[in-house]
């Protein structure tokens, strides 16, 4: 499994040649992204919800890519009036499967409506059981959670895709938390250093990451990819 950070909250996941990506926010919208949204393949894109921090590429990439989108219900609706066909809208609590494995929508605590006004529904993250035998949970834009809880009970995750911007969701400490919680062999931050409101030192809070739970962390710089 190779995973390739675009910035924010803008991933690539690459198992088994299929492409997923999550939540599109590219160059010029996201002003940290390295690639825009013409420079990607997606077989796959993840949606958390409908800010347009997550959703500014998803039309334009999803129609050039033909790519399936897996959202929620509202945002399968908006996207469908937008002209994306391909898409699996399901709700919190609920999985479905997919080809390169089972995806089930987590509890998120934050906001959600699309950049136009339309309701988004709520929102959410992902918890992602790869057929390749990676578990891998991404939190989404979220508070700290006692529902989180649940991810570790349940055997807990290889990866945990964790918010330590703080402002707009968990900050450092809170995501400290959550990444004992969901019971995370590792985890990589995101939702920090693209605005002047979500800067944090991202190696400080790996390295107490390490020093407080024994989890291992890795900062991904913008384009830069790491192999699990
Ligand atoms: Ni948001
Ligand atoms: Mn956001």
């Amino acid at each position: 499994m190779n995973i390739t950070w675009y910035g924010h909250s803008t991933f690539g996941i690459e198992v088994d040649g299929v492409k997923l990506v999550v939540d599109p926010f590219l160059k010029p919208n996201n002003p940290v992204a390295p690639v825009t949204a013409a420079q990607l393949d997606a077989d796959f894109i993840l949606v958390t919800h409908g800010h347009g921090d997550h959703v500014a590429d998803l039309v334009a990439l999803a129609k050039r890519t033909g790519a399936l989108v897996i959202c929620n219900f509202e945002i399968s609706n908006w996207l469908g009036a937008h002209g994306v066909e391909k898409t699996a809208g399901l709700n919190t609590g609920g999985s479905g499967v997919f080809p390169f494995g089972r995806v089930k929508l987590t509890i998120a605590h934050h906001s959600s409506s699309l950049p136009d006004g339309t309701y988004a529904g709520n929102p959410y993250g992902f918890l992602i059981n790869f057929n390749d035998g990676h578990d891998v949970y991404i939190a989404g834009d979220t508070a700290l959670t006692y529902d989180m809880k649940l991810i570790g009970d349940v055997g807990g995750v290889d990866l945990a895709i964790l918010p330590i911007g703080d402002f707009y969701t968990m900050g450092p400490n809170d995501a400290l938390i959550a990444a004992q919680w969901v019971k995370a062999k590792h985890v990589i931050p995101c939702h920090y250093n693209t605005f002047p409101p979500i800067e944090v030192d991202a190696s400080a809070f790996a390295k107490q990451l390490m020093r407080e739970a024994g989890i291992d962390c890795t900062i991904l710089g913008v384009g830069e990819s790491v192999s699990l």
